[in-house]
């Protein structure tokens, strides 16, 4: 959040590069990025290279993502994701859920939330772009009202959730984790996924899945290392032992 008048006029340069990636990616031909959403998770991240646009989920933390993933069984179908921004990781999980199950998967779903209206337009736009609109759904608002919301029309029922991947404001990385215990989402095999817990930390979050929760809920959790060329380097990977 803009804490003084710099913080204001990054958030509002960033406002205007999201804007420009978005004119970027829609201004290409039709098929240089649908059906290949790797293509365009690498356009993204070099034109975010190029314009300063911070944030996104680089493809070092996406492979080490991925390699983890590849470990779980059964392979995960539904993922959640609290900060969509651009959409480059909703992208990515599509494309790695794609991987598991087939492109023509009809039981796989990524459900993303992102409260900045503007910048959830952007997403669902590149996320057309790759031809994923029809398994990657963008959600509108505080991400604990929008997962409510979900479980209460019964879109979202108890231990449906496979991954969780956590990677909006550092304040409510713990709280919106345990939002998804209470609900019940999770089930033995789940897996939370959490970006920028070595920075800029998230130590509320981090003590509660090291000391295994507190709950009935309990994890298994490990510090993965990407070899990330740009800012922090983990993704706290945290295995869901009993529910
Ligand atoms: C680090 S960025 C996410 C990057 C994204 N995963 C990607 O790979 O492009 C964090 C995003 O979370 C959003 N956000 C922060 N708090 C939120 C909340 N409580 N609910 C939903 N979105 C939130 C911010 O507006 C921002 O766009």
């Amino acid at each position: 959040m803009p804490g003084h008048t710099d913080d204001v006029s990054l958030v509002t340069r960033s406002a205007e590069v999201q804007q420009q990636l978005r004119e970027h990616i829609v201004s290409q031909p039709a098929d240089k990025f649908a059906g290949k959403p790797w293509q365009l998770v690498q356009e993204i991240e070099q034109f975010a290279n190029e314009k300063r646009l911070p944030m996104i989920f680089r493809s070092a933390k996406i492979s080490t993502s991925k390699t983890f993933l590849e470990t779980v069984e059964p392979k995960p179908k539904t993922v959640v994701e609290f900060g969509t921004f651009v959409g480059t990781s909703a992208v990515a999980w599509a494309a790695i859920l794609q991987e598991f199950h087939g492109a023509d998967a009809k039981d796989i779903k990524v459900y993303t939330f992102e409260f900045d209206e503007k910048v959830a337009a952007v997403a669902k736009d590149i996320i057309k772009a790759a031809g994923l609109d029809h398994i990657v759904e963008v959600f509108v608002g505080p991400g604990s009202e929008s997962l409510k919301k979900l479980v209460a029309e019964g879109r979202l029922q108890p231990g449906q959730v496979d991954v969780v991947f956590i990677d909006h404001w550092e304040k409510f990385y713990l709280p919106d984790l345990k939002l998804v215990e209470e609900l019940k989402l999770f089930h033995v095999g789940s897996v939370a996924l959490a970006d920028n817990t070595d920075m800029p930390g998230a130590p509320d979050y981090l003590a509660h899945v090291q000391k295994g929760g507190e709950g009935p809920v309990k994890y298994e959790s490990r510090s993965l290392k990407s070899q990330s060329s740009h800012g922090p380097s983990i993704v706290e990977a945290s295995r869901i032992t009993a529910v």
